[in-house]
């Protein structure tokens, strides 16, 4: 009974490591393959059985015992992560593989190692275009700049301090803050939930400071897995792995101005350490380099959750944190900043009037009303996108609640009529939204008062403390007790 499930066991395995996109190769203590998943003969474009029963120099033959990284686990007993190599296969084709070698051990003895490969050819090229596409921008900008004499600001740098619309006292304080800390060369550690403006306070900044003549890179940290994106930033010299150049990286490119590494918290962890050094020090090596080189830049990072949280998930490096954030500043969602969202809602609709051609003048009652009470998860850009929505289907001068997408009228016919539209949204969701409707309207008009809150709402303080938490209402800055 126990031998039989054994073998089912195996067949389902078999059948899932031959449906997956990863190349599997295992092989005895001698290196003779014992199993080959069909993905690593696609890879390597081989039949499964010419690989299987033959030892890895036989199929290989171009691999030696100090370039092979079976032969070198089975020697050593320790594991080869994520290693690059370029190889050509048996068929010509050239792939870029990224490859874990693992010893196999019984009972402390090593019967064997497996093989993972993933196949990064795409990748890879991407990763190569991104740092081509900076280098060759920089130039032609720095070349234009030569010819023309002129000190134009970068143009991959559009926003500016002016082009952050809102006056309520957090958006002041962050204009302040954000134009004081531009005359210096901190890091900076810019948090705020999708949407909120964090890209625009980062060029605000560059825009703002004595290196908007330099050049200002923004690189997003979750694009590439670690090692590309450690040669995308760092940069390569030849030989550093098979088919690497010597190229600078992001952080030479960015020499005199500013890098900006967006979604830090999805920068692998082992990355974030050697970030550190540089951000210490300013020095670096490129990939596979012994040169020390030095660099002038000044780095903003950017994160949309919360970094005591990354911190607690491991998402984040303790001692990079506070390295970053030697200057923070907070963008706060629209929720908490509602009265700038009249100005917001004139600015999209002036944006839209340009690039649609409309003679849009406002919006109705009813839909301020919708506006004023909608939580707005997507914040200032799910505001511009509901204008951008209303604007394409609009026909007279004024934005109607016909004009806003479904979910968000949904809301508005809770609230004045207790009517459902069941079938669009289950109960659970329809509760909680009027459940949040009704807790952030409270909270308002009690000034973030939670005990004022709690009496008008007739529920005991505890539980409206519980509930803010649960629906992320709670605003650090507003609530009170
Ligand atoms: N205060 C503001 N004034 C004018 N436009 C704004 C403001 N805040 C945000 N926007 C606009 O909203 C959109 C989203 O802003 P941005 O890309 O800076 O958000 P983000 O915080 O970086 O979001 P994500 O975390 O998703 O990357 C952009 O089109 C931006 O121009
Ligand atoms: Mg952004």
């Amino acid at each position: 009974m126990l031998n039989q499930s054994h073998e089912e066991v195996n067949t389902y395995l078999e059948l899932v490591i031959n449906h997956i996109t990863e190349a599997v190769q295992v092989v005895n203590s001698e290196g003779i393959t014992l199993y080959y998943n069909k993905f690593a003969a696609e890879m390597d474009g081989f039949q499964v059985s010419d690989v299987v029963g033959k030892h890895i120099f036989q199929v290989y033959p171009s691999l030696t015992l100090e370039t092979s990284s079976i032969m070198k686990v089975l020697k050593t007993g320790t594991p080869l992560l994520d290693l690059q190599q370029t190889l050509v296969t048996s068929t010509g084709k050239i792939v870029s593989i990224m490859c874990s070698t693992y010893p196999l051990y019984r009972n402390g003895v090593i019967i064997g190692a497996c093989d993972i490969s993933r196949d990064i050819t795409k990748i890879k090229e991407l990763s190569e275009r991104v740092i081509n596409l900076h280098s060759e921008l920089l130039e032609t900008r720095t070349s234009e700049r030569k010819k023309t004499k002129l000190l134009e600001r970068d143009n991959s740098v559009r926003y500016t301090f002016n082009d952050i619309i809102g006056s309520h006292d957090s958006i002041i304080k962050l204009k302040i803050l954000g134009q004081r800390i531009s005359t210096n060369s901190s890091s900076v550690l810019v948090v705020g939930e999708t949407g909120t403006g964090k890209e625009l306070v980062v060029q605000s900044i560059h825009s703002a400071s004595s290196r908007k003549d330099k050049p200002f890179v923004a690189q997003n940290c979750a694009a590439f897995p670690a090692t590309l994106l450690e040669s995308i930033l760092f940069g390569t010299v030849k030989g550093s792995f098979t088919g690497a150049e010597d190229r600078p990286g992001l952080f030479e490119l960015s020499h005199g101005g500013t890098l900006f590494l967006d979604e830090i918290n999805n920068m692998p962890m082992e990355l974030q350490s050697k970030l550190l050094r540089v951000l210490q020090d300013g020095t670096l090596r490129r990939l596979g380099d012994n040169k020390i080189r030095q660099v002038d830049v000044r780095i903003i990072a950017c994160m949309n959750v919360d970094p005591e949280e990354a911190m607690r998930n491991k998402e984040l490096r303790i001692d990079l944190y506070y390295r970053l954030n030697v200057v923070s500043l907070t963008v706060p969602p629209l929720r908490e900043r509602r009265s700038d969202i009249p100005a917001l809602t004139a600015h999209f609709i002036q944006m839209y009037n340009r690039k649609l051609h409309c003679l849009v003048s406002g919006i109705s009652d009813e839909s301020k009303q919708v506006f004023s009470t909608h939580l707005w998860p997507g914040n200032v850009r799910e505001l511009q996108h509901t204008i951008e929505h209303a604007m394409n289907i609009i026909s007279g001068p004024v934005i109607e609640l016909e004009h806003l997408p479904t979910h968000m009228r949904q809301g508005k016919e809770l609230a004045s009529e207790d009517q459902v539209t069941l079938g669009e949204s289950s109960l659970p969701i329809i509760l909680s939204n009027v459940e949040i409707k009704y807790l952030t309207q409270a909270m308002e008009q009690c000034g973030g008062n939670i005990s004022k809150a709690a009496i008008l709402l007739g529920i005991p303080r505890q539980t409206l403390q519980y509930k803010l938490k649960m629906y992320n209402l709670c605003s650090s800055e507003k609530a009170n007790y």
